[in-house]
């Protein structure tokens, strides 16, 4: 990897692209091949009617301005409209060529002002953007306009995006604005390079080379997000070191932000909640802090100061620093409540903090402290509904997509749609932590569709989770999104080909939580690997079932949490020592009468935690969706299922059917030899064969596991 010297920001273009260059002339086939390009590889269109179609409509770029990202723009249409028509599109400051392609702010430039289309900008807020034809000066042209530049990146990307999908521009009319405000990939990346639930290398920071050196994959990787729309990054992990906000780091991380800011991207930073202790200092068993205080009690004014004194540090250095992201409380990490205070303590000090520059507090749901209750699914709710309408204005609430941790399948978290009056954050996860690394094939669109469209019927019907989100059904000042990234320094970033697909999906659904999952396939597929149409309906279909079988080989029927302890791969249905939560044995419950967590108002009532008509149909083992079936219910092994299949035979079945659907795309993929990339065919290939054994030995451990309560045969697996 070639590794470039920072210089003063003015320079750093020219730098950026001299490093482009020599980037991708070194030849270094384990970085710069098919897959590190991920959906930006710009090939020169295949189908010649349209080839000749994009030719006549754009020959010239006109795009004023000085700015950096207005650099970052050209730069990336020189390379894309390069790369796609087959030939250079030479810049113009006039528009006197039919096909000039304009691209600009009413301030950058003259012609977008003369247009007077602002009130139309004015619409689609800073980053929003209108792609249309007009004439100009009797030319026909086509323009990107925006209010503000970063609606320009995504403008731009826009286009790229519809050139590279092969869709004709003759009747191009298009207005688009993000539905939700911040939409942030969360790394858990450590310090020492280390990635929690990390499956495709090490860090992309290179902490020990910041701030003087720049990795030109920190470029590669502003581009990637800014593609599809990403506009913040938390850099660290969420069990974070105190480390991070020593002023040494603090000077690496405002490298990395003065890198990403042209794009759109602001940099956040996870926080531990110790950091104004002294080092030596232990809370509860735990290591201190970096400050010099005895306490970190958010009430006391020495904390506060520090707090205040820190964010005035990091903003010297990073003035539009977003802000924070907390673990509080949760998983040993210190909080709050380590002083008697709650979570609303904990995050307004920060956003008070915060509050002089704009910043956000991203405080995290995910807390299951034992002493809440006894079921780890009702936690997060009984200690957050409390405190809506306690938060400061500059906070949100973020919450997992389910009430445990990113399992396969869960039903939605309950807290969304109870707290009205606290602006709560969708966290999902891109990394496959749950289901099965990157190692397995399973595109996570479908799964967060289910989630986005789950309609909490707060206020009846219509409730869905996205409203909720994106700030239309109560209101809330303030919206965001987070998905757990899943890139590490491997050379195709993701370790699988196809777990690109899952950055490509969270950034697209981000922007637009209407897409739909297949259409988001179809994308990336056209950009990734083909714009063939067979080619795009054989990974398409694969790709839309990859989450189902996922569920049905390793935990079908609202089974969850029953993976291997700690590392969470494969199956250990039998785990069953330590913390009682953290055991698989908590959440199976199998016994000789049958298998499942009884959630009911028989059980544990988190039943009780949904709304109307929900509670009751989860409540009533008869009306309860089979998908969520042992998640709320202790089931009998013969109780008969819509299939008229009993538990047990269900059971067999769906996992005989997990197995059967990776087999299937087995023999799909096979069909695709050499119709598509050679490198990519076979890094999948041989991935798919990990997941089919994989997939098998979920199948056989948790069969024969449960057998041992239910007493019956296991069937002969009939897959279809
Ligand atoms: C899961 C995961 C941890 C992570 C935690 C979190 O429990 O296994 O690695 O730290 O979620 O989201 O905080």
């Amino acid at each position: 990897m070639i590794i470039l010297y920072k210089k003063l920001p003015a320079a750093v273009l020219s730098l950026i692209i001299v490093a482009l260059i020599l980037h991708s002339c070194t030849g270094h086939k384990a970085v710069r091949d098919e897959t590190y390009d991920l959906w930006l590889k710009y090939k020169k269109v295949d189908n010649p009617a349209l080839l000749e179609e994009y030719r006549q409509l754009i020959t010239h770029l006109a795009a004023p301005g000085t700015s950096e990202t207005i650099e970052i723009i050209r730069e990336e249409l020189n390379r894309g409209l390069s790369g796609l028509l087959g030939r250079d599109i030479p810049e113009t400051d006039l528009v006197i060529y039919d096909g000039t392609l304009i691209i600009g702010t009413p301030e950058t430039s003259d012609i977008i002002k003369k247009l007077k289309i602002s009130a139309v900008l004015d619409t689609l807020g800073w980053e929003g953007f209108i792609i249309r034809k007009a004439k100009i000066g009797g030319k026909k042209s086509i323009i990107i306009a925006a209010d503000r530049e970063p609606g320009l990146i995504y403008g731009t990307f826009h286009l790229l995006r519809l050139m590279q999908t092969q869709r004709s521009l003759e009747d191009i009319d298009i207005a688009s604005k993000p539905r939700i405000q911040n939409r942030l990939l969360n790394h858990w990346d450590n310090l020492d390079g280390t990635v929690e639930r990390g499956y495709a290398g090490r860090s992309l920071w290179k902490w020990e080379e910041l701030p003087d050196k720049i990795d030109p994959r920190y470029i590669d990787y502003a581009r990637a997000c800014a593609s599809i729309g990403i506009n913040g990054t938390v850099i660290n992990n969420v069990n974070a070191s105190p480390d991070i906000l020593k002023t040494e780091y603090i000077q690496k991380v405002a490298a990395l932000a003065d890198i990403f800011r042209p794009y759109g991207i602001k940099v956040y930073l996870s926080i531990n909640f110790s950091s104004p202790l002294k080092p030596s200092s232990v809370v509860g068993g735990r290591r201190g802090g970096i400050g010099n205080l005895g306490t970190a009690d958010p009430l006391d004014a020495e904390v506060r100061k520090w707090w205040e004194e820190k964010v005035a540090e990091i903003c010297g250095c990073i003035p539009d620093f977003g802000g924070f992201l907390v673990k509080a409380n949760s998983e040993g990490m210190p909080g709050p409540q380590d002083y008697g205070r709650t979570h609303a303590d904990g995050a307004n000090m920060l956003a008070e903090a915060l509050s002089a520059y704009n910043g956000i507090v991203m405080w995290r749901a995910f807390v299951y402290e034992p002493g809440a209750d006894p079921d780890r699914a009702k936690r997060s709710y009984k200690e957050f509904v409390p405190l809506d309408g306690q938060f400061y204005p500059n906070v949100l609430v973020q919450a997992k997509n389910g009430p445990v941790d990113f399992q396969p399948r869960e039903p939605v978290q309950p807290l969304f749609g109870a707290m009205p009056y606290t602006p709560l954050m969708l966290e999902l996860q891109i990394t496959q932590e749950y289901l099965g690394h990157s190692s397995h094939l399973v595109y996570l669109a479908p799964m967060w569709k289910e989630y986005l469209e789950f309609d909490t019927y707060a206020r009846g019907k219509g409730s869905e989770l996205a409203k909720i989100i994106d700030g239309t059904f109560y209101n809330y000042h303030l919206t965001g999104i987070a998905g757990v990234a899943n890139t590490g320094d491997d050379p195709n970033w993701c370790g699988h080909f196809f777990a690109q697909s899952n950055w490509y999906a969270f950034g697209r659904l981000a922007w637009d939580h209407t897409l739909t999952a297949a259409n988001i396939a179809d994308e990336w597929i056209r950009m990734s690997v083909s714009n063939d149409d067979e080619v795009v309906d054989t990974i398409k279909s694969m790709m839309m079932g990859s989450w189902e079988a996922c569920i049905n080989y390793m935990t079908p029927l609202g089974l969850h949490h029953i993976m291997q302890e700690g590392f969470h791969y494969g199956p250990q249905p039998g785990h069953d020592k330590g913390r009682p939560d953290w055991t698989s044995v908590y959440y199976h419950r199998a016994d000789g009468d049958g298998l499942g967590f009884d959630r009911s108002s028989q059980g544990s009532n988190a039943t009780s935690q949904y709304f109307s008509p929900l509670r009751e149909q989860f409540d009533d083992i008869n009306t309860c969706p089979e998908k969520y079936l042992l998640w709320f219910h202790h089931v009998k092994w013969d109780h008969t299922l819509q299939s008229g299949n009993t538990l047990w035979e269900e059971l067999c079945h769906r996992y005989c059917e997990g197995v059967g659907y990776v087999s299937g795309m087995i023999v799909r993929w096979d069909a695709l030899a050499g119709k598509i990339d050679d490198d990519i065919y076979m890094h999948v290939k041989d991935k798919l064969q990990v997941q089919l054994k994989d997939a098998a030995v979920w199948k056989d451990t948790c069969l024969q596991y449960f057998r041992k309560f239910s007493g019956k045969e296991i069937p002969v697996c009939q897959q279809n």
